[in-house]
């Protein structure tokens, strides 16, 4: 047999960093995908971009990590992501979400969303050392969602999804979000008096930024993704690069733009409508970034 799932990768509003240390953050699912073909084989293979391997903890190590967690017999698996990889759109997630709901479907599993979303939170915590809970229910659940990370399940409300235009700015620098969270972790060993007032104020983004969400009011959400910019590059995860594309996004017409996901390379994204997003497009490849124009979508992880 055959079976073939979809899942999403994410930008997040607000909330990177922080949520690793327990604060909220919001994130939408948006419309880039990967998707996972799983066929019954006599042979164990993992292709995707990266080349083709058995089980291979160096290439390959979430799939891998995915079919061992599972225990299921030998199969192909082979993966075609929309989805840049390390630049901070959840790749990885989505790689193990769409893997989980294809090899849950196709050995009749009984996994529920949860089980899968909490499945694929655990591997993506194995392989990276820390990773919240928010890449992997997102890309699970889809839509715009507000992340509590100490809750259970993690995610407390499922909000508007956002409908403006989602412009994505990637300096395509790799990122390493185990680096980031590492390099922050320093930080915050280092200057815990600074380091948590600056969570506690992203935390509140949140919180101001579901009414918002939720009437619509883009101008006010940019305006707090600005200040949320601020802070990361306060907490040592920005760069020229991500600072230079969120200016001329703003300058483009943006309502908001910071970086989104671990920093250090990756992406920014910025929120516009209409002719200002094409503005926003054209700014970022003029100033030689890669755009991509999207959108929010309310589809998680789905048979394809
Ligand atoms: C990476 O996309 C976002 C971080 O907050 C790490 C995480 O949430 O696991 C930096």
């Amino acid at each position: 047999m055959t079976t073939t799932h979809s899942a999403p990768g994410k930008i997040y509003l607000f909330g990177e960093h922080a949520v690793v240390y327990g604060k909220r953050a919001i994130a939408s699912a948006i419309n880039l995908r990967t998707t996972v073909t799983v066929r019954e084989s006599a042979r164990m293979t993992i292709a995707s971009l990266l080349g083709t391997t058995g089980i291979d903890y160096a290439v390959h190590p979430y799939i891998s990590r995915c079919i061992e967690s599972l225990s299921v017999p030998a199969v192909s698996i082979k993966i075609d992501s929309e989805i840049p990889v390390g630049s901070g759109l959840g790749s990885s997630a989505a790689a193990v979400i769409a893997t989980l709901g294809a090899l849950n479907s196709e050995f009749d599993l009984g996994m529920s969303c949860t089980a899968i979303a909490e499945a694929g939170h655990a591997i993506e915590r194995e392989v990276q050392g820390a990773a919240s809970p928010t890449d992997t229910f997102v890309s699970t659940m889809g839509g715009t969602i507000m992340i509590t990370p100490g809750a259970s399940p993690p995610v407390s409300a499922k909000l508007r999804l956002i409908d403006c235009d989602i412009v994505i700015g990637d300096t395509r620098e790799f990122s390493s979000t185990k680096e980031l969270v590492g390099d922050v972790g320093v930080l915050h060993e280092r200057y815990p008096v600074i380091m948590n007032p600056i969570f506690d104020t992203i935390d509140c983004f949140s919180e101001i930024g579901v009414p918002l969400i939720e009437k619509g009011d883009y101008r006010g959400v940019g305006e707090l993704m600005n200040i949320n910019h601020g802070l990361l590059d306060a907490i040592g995860v920005g760069s020229a690069k991500l600072s230079r594309l969120v200016y001329v996004a703003r300058d483009a017409g943006a309502w908001g733009a910071k970086i989104t996901g671990a920093g250090g390379g990756g992406c920014i994204v910025a929120l516009a409508r209409g002719v200002a997003a094409d503005s926003v497009v054209q700014a970022i490849s003029d100033s030689g970034g890669h755009a991509i124009a999207t959108s929010a979508s309310e589809e998680g992880v789905a048979a394809w």
